[in-house]
């Protein structure tokens, strides 16, 4: 690749641009995030301040591959910390969305994500008081989302969590367990109100 002969450093500086520069074309956008080590398909959309980390995790470093016609908006933040972000085809990842994926995150197809969602992939354990919550390690944990889910406004998606194809899950609310296919869940923590069968 064009830029592949840039030094690391100088591929961080790409990274801020990335993130920092705002009124650049969107083709621009899909090429600096191509430079950096990001799958991305030609005819996805990314939005301003856009920002991207692969991260290194014990010597592997992290993957983002974004498939066909997906449109990540203003101001999503996708932190990888040596883990794997998966967005498959016409996936919509609204303003301002939070992604971390050290234990790994799939996003299915025709999926929407709406703005400010949270989807966490990692959890710490608790300690017992002589022990710092900082000094303690990543559980790294998983997050599936099928095709066709609608994630509403500010849902956050704990560890661990299959989201299963169709599900609905109302604005504000935290999945904390798995949800069945077609499922239609709301609240804190989110319960399964009703279904799409
Ligand atoms: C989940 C949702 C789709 C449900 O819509 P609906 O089927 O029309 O549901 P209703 O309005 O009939 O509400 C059913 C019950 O769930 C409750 N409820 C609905 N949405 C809720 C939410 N987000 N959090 C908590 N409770 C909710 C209602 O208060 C009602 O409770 P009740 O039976 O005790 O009165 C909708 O409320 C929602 O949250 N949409 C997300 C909107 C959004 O974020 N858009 C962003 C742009 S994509």
């Amino acid at each position: 690749m064009l830029l592949s002969i840039i030094p690391y450093l100088n591929k961080s500086i790409l990274e801020i641009f990335i993130n920092r520069i705002s009124p650049i074309s969107n083709s621009f956008r899909i090429f600096i995030l191509k430079e950096i080590g990001i799958k991305i398909d030609s005819d996805c959309l990314v939005g301003k301040n856009v920002t991207v980390k692969l991260g290194l995790s014990q010597g592997k470093k992290g993957e983002i591959n974004i498939r066909a016609k997906s449109e990540i908006c203003n101001g999503v933040n996708l932190e990888c910390w040596g883990g794997a972000i998966d967005i498959d085809e016409n996936v919509f990842i609204g303003p301002y969305t939070i992604i971390y994926g050290n234990g790994g995150v799939k996003i299915g197809r025709d999926t929407l994500i709406a703005t400010h969602c949270k989807i966490i992939s990692s959890n710490h354990t608790i300690p017992s008081k002589n022990t710092r919550i900082r000094s303690q390690p990543d559980i790294l944990l998983p997050v599936t989302i099928g095709d066709d889910v609608w994630l509403g406004a500010g849902v956050t998606v704990l560890g661990g969590i299959t989201i299963g194809n169709g599900c609905i899950v109302g604005a504000g609310a935290v999945v904390t367990k798995d949800l069945a296919p077609y499922s239609i869940a709301v609240g804190i923590p989110a319960k399964v109100i009703r279904t799409r069968l």
